[in-house]
């Protein structure tokens, strides 16, 4: 019975199966794929953005007058700019957020900006 790989026909391949799947399991929750947005993380983040941001930087982030920053540019990579930028402020327009938004805002602000806006 300990040979039933072997009777089966091909032996090589069978023994790489439980290597193949636990490197897909490893894969499927790395690190980077648990930061991936959610979908309500982008959804909350639309409404945080509706309420604080949008009368500057343009309802679902779609700039008029192009006084602030287009926020569909922004690096989808650079959170710590985005962190740093919406909490203390920028320049002469853009206001610091420091004592109006919690952590929890700034995630799923982030999670919505990364989105694009306009799903
Ligand atoms: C009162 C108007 C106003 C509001 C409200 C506002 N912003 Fe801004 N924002 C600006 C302006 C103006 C700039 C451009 C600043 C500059 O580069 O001088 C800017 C720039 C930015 C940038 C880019 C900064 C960088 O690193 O270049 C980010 C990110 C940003 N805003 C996010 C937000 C978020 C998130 C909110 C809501 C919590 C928000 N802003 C609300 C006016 C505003």
């Amino acid at each position: 019975m300990e040979n039933a790989f072997h009777l089966s026909g091909w032996p090589g391949r069978r023994r790489h199966l439980p290597g193949l799947v636990a490197a897909a399991a490893l894969l499927w929750f790395s690190p980077a794929r648990a930061a991936d947005p959610t979908p309500e993380q982008v959804d909350q983040g639309r409404e945080v953005y509706a309420e604080f941001c949008a009368t500057c930087h343009g309802r679902d982030m779609v700039n008029a007058g192009g006084f602030a920053f287009d926020l569909r540019t922004f690096p989808r990579a650079d959170l710590d700019r985005f962190r740093s930028s919406v909490l203390n402020g920028k320049g002469q327009g853009m206001p610091a957020w420091r004592d109006k938004l919690a952590d929890d805002d700034l995630t799923v602000l982030w999670a919505y900006i990364r989105s694009g806006g306009n799903n």
